[in-house]
Parts: C-alpha cells; sequence; structure tokens
C-alpha cells in the first residue's frame, strides 16, 4: 500500500518578490502583451533594459497580443535574464478573469522544458475585471499547479516531470501584503487540489474504501484540529444504515465511513457538513455498466476525494470554522450477494427503498450518510457526488450542477463558484418531480425513469435531507476530464474553499 507522502501531493515553491526585474535570479521572466501592442508595465521595463528587444519582436509581428498567444525569447545579450516569455492578454480594459487564467495556463504550458526550473511572473499587476491582487496571486499558483499536475505514482519512468521547481511572483511593496494573502490560499487550494487529483487517478484495485479511510487518518495526524474516525460496517449495521450496506454486500471490499471533524471555530459553533460520495469502483453491480470506458468508474470516488482535498485546504488555512467531512466509501460490484432490481431495502431513516436499478448506486449510499449528518446538528449540508451520467447531458463537463432545498446556501455556492472560476449552475428541485420517484412496493424507488435524471437524483436525497440547510453538487461532468488528457481535474476544491473563505470573512 502505498501511502500518500508530503512529496507526492508537493506543490512547486513560490514567493512574492519585489525586486527591480533586471536583478531577480531565474531561468525566465513571464511578461504580457496586449493587444495593439500595448505592453504590460514589466514587459516596458524590460523592453528599456534590453534595448528595445521586446518592441522589435512585436514589430515584426511574431505575437499580436491575441490572448493565450506566447513567444519565448531565449537569448538576451548583456543581461542576467536568461529568457523572457511573452504573453498574450488580449484587449486591455477586457482582461476578465477567466481570459487572464487562460494567459496564464498558455503561459505555464510553454515552459514545460527541461532546462527551464525557476520562473519569475509578472503578471499579477494586469488589471482584470473583478480581480485584485490577491485573487491575482492565487490564480496564478491555482493555474500553474494544475498545468504541472502529472501522475506519475504508477510510472517507471518519471522523468517526463516538469523540472519547474521555483517560481516569483512579482508584485510591489505597496501590494506584498495582499498578495502574500493570496499566495497563503493558493498553496493550501492547491494542495488540496494535488490531494484530491493523485487520490482520484489512483485506479480501483489500489484506491479502495480501506485505503480511502487509511488515507484519512494519515491527514488527521497531520493536523491538530482534524479527528478523523472511520465507521466500519458492524457500526453502520448497529446505526440501521441498511441502505448504504445493501450497495457494499455485493464487493469484497470492506465498506467504511469515515468522517473528518476540524474544530477551526468556537466550541458551540455548528459545523459546516460536507458529503462526498467515494464509490471507489462502480461497476453498476447487477444493474452492470457496459464495458466501454468503465476504467473511468474508478473516478466515482471524485467526491470524497473533493472533501479530503478541501479539509487539507481549511486546515492549512487554519479558517475559524467548524467544518465535517463524511465520506461514505464502498464499491458496487456485481456478486452473488449484491442487491438485484426489485430488492427493497430499510434506510437508517427508515425509509424504505425499491432498488429498480443497481447502478444508482451512489444516492442510496448519500442517503444513509445525510441521515447520519443530523447527530452533528450542521449550520448547512452540501453534498458533492458524481452522481448521474444525466448530468453531462444536462451541463456537459463546463459546470457541475447545484440542486438545493435553500436559496441562501445556492446563491452563496453560486457566488463562490465565479470568484473561484469552478463554475456550477442551478437546476430545479420542484415537487412534481418528486413524483417521478414513485414505487409500488416500497416508500420510493431509486430511479426515476429517463427523464430529468439529475433532479430525479436529487429529488431522491431531499427526502433525507429534510431537516437542515443543503445543497447537492452534482460532479458527474467536472471531476475529471475524458480521452486524451484524461485525469481528475481536482473540482470542486476551488468552489468549496472559496465557499469556507467566504463563510470565514462574513
Ligand atoms: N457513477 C454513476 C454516474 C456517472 C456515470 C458519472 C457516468 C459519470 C459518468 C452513477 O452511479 C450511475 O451509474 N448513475 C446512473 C443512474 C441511473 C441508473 C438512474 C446513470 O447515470 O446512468
Ligand atoms: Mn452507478
Ligand atoms: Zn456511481
Amino acid at each position: 500500500m502505498i501511502l500518500l507522502s508530503k512529496q507526492a501531493i508537493k506543490i512547486m515553491d513560490y514567493s512574492i518578490e519585489s525586486a527591480p526585474l533586471e536583478t531577480l535570479q531565474c531561468d525566465c521572466i513571464i511578461v504580457g502583451i496586449y493587444e495593439d501592442h500595448q505592453f504590460s508595465p514589466s514587459a516596458t521595463a524590460l523592453d528599456n533594459s534590453t534595448h528595445g528587444m521586446i518592441s522589435k519582436i512585436v514589430s515584426r509581428g511574431d505575437i499580436s497580443g491575441k490572448n493565450g498567444e506566447t513567444v519565448l525569447i531565449n537569448v538576451i545579450p548583456d543581461s542576467r535574464i536568461e529568457s523572457i516569455l511573452l504573453v498574450g492578454l488580449g484587449k486591455k480594459d477586457l482582461l476578465s478573469g477567466k481570459n487572464y487564467r487562460k494567459a496564464l495556463f498558455a503561459a505555464i504550458n510553454s515552459l514545460k522544458k527541461p532546462q527551464i526550473k525557476s520562473v519569475a511572473c509578472s503578471l499579477a499587476e494586469c488589471e482584470v475585471i473583478a480581480g485584485d491582487w490577491q485573487w491575482k496571486t492565487r490564480q496564478i499558483i491555482e493555474v500553474f499547479n494544475d498545468a504541472i499536475y502529472q501522475f506519475t505514482a504508477q510510472k517507471s519512468d518519471k522523468d517526463t516531470e516538469s523540472k519547474l521547481q521555483k517560481i516569483s511572483i512579482i508584485a510591489p511593496e505597496s501590494e506584498i501584503a495582499s498578495s502574500q494573502a493570496g499566495l497563503a490560499q493558493g498553496q493550501a487550494i492547491a494542495e488540496g487540489i494535488n490531494l484530491t487529483k493523485l487520490l482520484a487517478d489512483l485506479p480501483g484495485n489500489i484506491c479502495t474504501p480501506t485505503y480511502l479511510a487509511g488515507q484519512a487518518i494519515e491527514l488527521g495526524k497531520k493536523y491538530e484540529k482534524l479527528t478523523v474516525t472511520i465507521l466500519e460496517e458492524a457500526d453502520m449495521a448497529a446505526l440501521g444504515m441498511g441502505s448504504f450496506l445493501s450497495v457494499s454486500r455485493g464487493s469484497r471490499q470492506p465498506a467504511k465511513l469515515i468522517t473528518l471533524d476540524y474544530q477551526g471555530g468556537e466550541k458551540n459553533s455548528k459545523p459546516i457538513v460536507l458529503i462526498g460520495k467515494g464509490l471507489t469502483f462502480d461497476a453498476g453491480g447487477i444493474s452492470l455498466k457496459p464495458g466501454l470506458g468503465m476504467d473511468e468508474m474508478k473516478y466515482d470516488m471524485c467526491g470524497g476525494a473533493a472533501v479530503l482535498g478541501t479539509l487539507l485546504a481549511a486546515a492549512t488555512m487554519q479558517l475559524p470554522l467548524n467544518i465535517v467531512g463524511l465520506i461514505p466509501s464502498s464499491e458496487n460490484m456485481p456478486d452473488g450477494d449484491a442487491n438485484k432490481p426489485g430488492d427493497i431495502v430499510t434506510s437508517m431513516s427508515g425509509k424504505t427503498i425499491e432498488i429498480l436499478n443497481t447502478d444508482a448506486e451512489g444516492r442510496l449510499i448519500l442517503c444513509d450518510t445525510l441521515t447520519y449528518a443530523e447527530k452533528f446538528n450542521p449550520e448547512v449540508v452540501i453534498d458533492l457526488a458524481t452522481l448521474t451520467g444525466a448530468c453531462l447531458v444536462a451541463l456537459g463537463r463546463v459546470a457541475s450542477g447545484l440542486l438545493g432545498n435553500d436559496d441562501a446556501l445556492c446563491s452563496d455556492l453560486l457566488a463562490a463558484g465565479e470568484t473561484a472560476h469552478d463554475s456550477i449552475w442551478r437546476l430545479p428541485l420542484w415537487e412534481e418531480y418528486q413524483e417521478l420517484l414513485k414505487s409500488n412496493f416500497a416508500d420510493m424507488a431509486n430511479i426515476g425513469g429517463k427523464d430529468a435524471g439529475t433532479i430525479t437524483a436529487a429529488c431522491f436525497l431531499s427526502s433525507f435531507a429534510e431537516n437542515y440547510r443543503w445543497a447537492h453538487l452534482d460532479i458527474a461532468g467536472t471531476a475529471w476530464r475524458t480521452g486524451q488528457t484524461k485525469g481528475a481535474t481536482g473540482r470542486p476544491v476551488p468552489l468549496l474553499s472559496q465557499y469556507l473563505i467566504n463563510r470565514a470573512n462574513a
């Protein structure tokens, strides 16, 4: 069993620098060029100190300043600067947060060359609509971190990893405090994202419920205010979690219910509860999934991984909040003892459920966890789950689905998603949809037919979340990328971290 070491989730070394550009010791300096040949302040400064080198390249037409263009200038005569990367930023007055991030991605992607180990990034000086120095500093770290991450844990040849080690973010004296605050947040969130991605990218034969529980325990050892406890199947049986246990019965891997209790706030303040679906492999059970692409169902624990990543970020930032993370973890496999279509189980809430499709297992493990969450007397409960393929049909891989029983909570989450550029979109939870879950034989069915799959899944969950303010994030389309760049994204760690930061500041 490989245990996650600090090394494995380590991010690059980031610092804030305010020394003049020409005096910096680094392999490359990143500066911005706008459309219409306008220069960022640092581009102007470097142009002056290199006898108009940048002006020459721009007037030659090598870069027009369109967002995302890059030109690497490799030899700088009579200068201690090794190289300069020009990055197109687009129209000066229109630099949106989204385009700022795009330019950052283009910049870092063009610097994954072996000879470049240290980089100074001057782009935090660029005016961004609704982006202050703190936000811009944080985005540099988050975007660079995202682009540099590579899953090599199971590769013999680790030489493909980027050699980049050190990033200096340039800020004037007057903005250092704000930039430092962004740096601290960015580092914490980036580490949380790395942990989430790494756990998610690990295959199902390594990342089992037992492994996930082991990682949670390791995480708990690193933070004084974080206490981790694991409920075993016998504990869950004693609590009456008949729905959750019906799923794990079909697997040889024992189920775990992981609790992470972070006490950063006042003793009596109610906790924010985060619940993450931790299905370490979803074969569908007796309602077996088709073979093509089934490997991607190792990602069915991305919600759980994101809860771990978010708690890591919150604990690192030492947020003055109480936060409880709950991760129901199981496999969903076909087996002689697995759930069969038509089976009826009794949930911890007492409600009976007719399992018409064993592949709708996420809601079966989440419903008992939602009931269990009541014991924490939560301020709010947010669950995150790779719950429905239908969410991909509705929203693609751009936004996560948001559904909930509380408008204020939903609008807080929407706002956090916008700031963090980790977007979500709300879908309705009207009672008309609840009709679709009627069962002839039990209190409810676990599926609602072919219409409105994301909504009926959330409707199912809502029946177990009636006693508190609750929101559900369907991350089926956003938690990982498919195809050539297959890999975990770490979403919605940025969104949840932002939500928690906003709560801490409120
Ligand atoms: N984990 C899947 C949802 C999923 C499917 C996420 C594809 C990402 C990509 C979930 O357990 C599932 O199988 N849901 C079923 C529900 C259906 C049987 C009502 C689905 O979406 O097909
Ligand atoms: Mn399933
Ligand atoms: Zn699933």
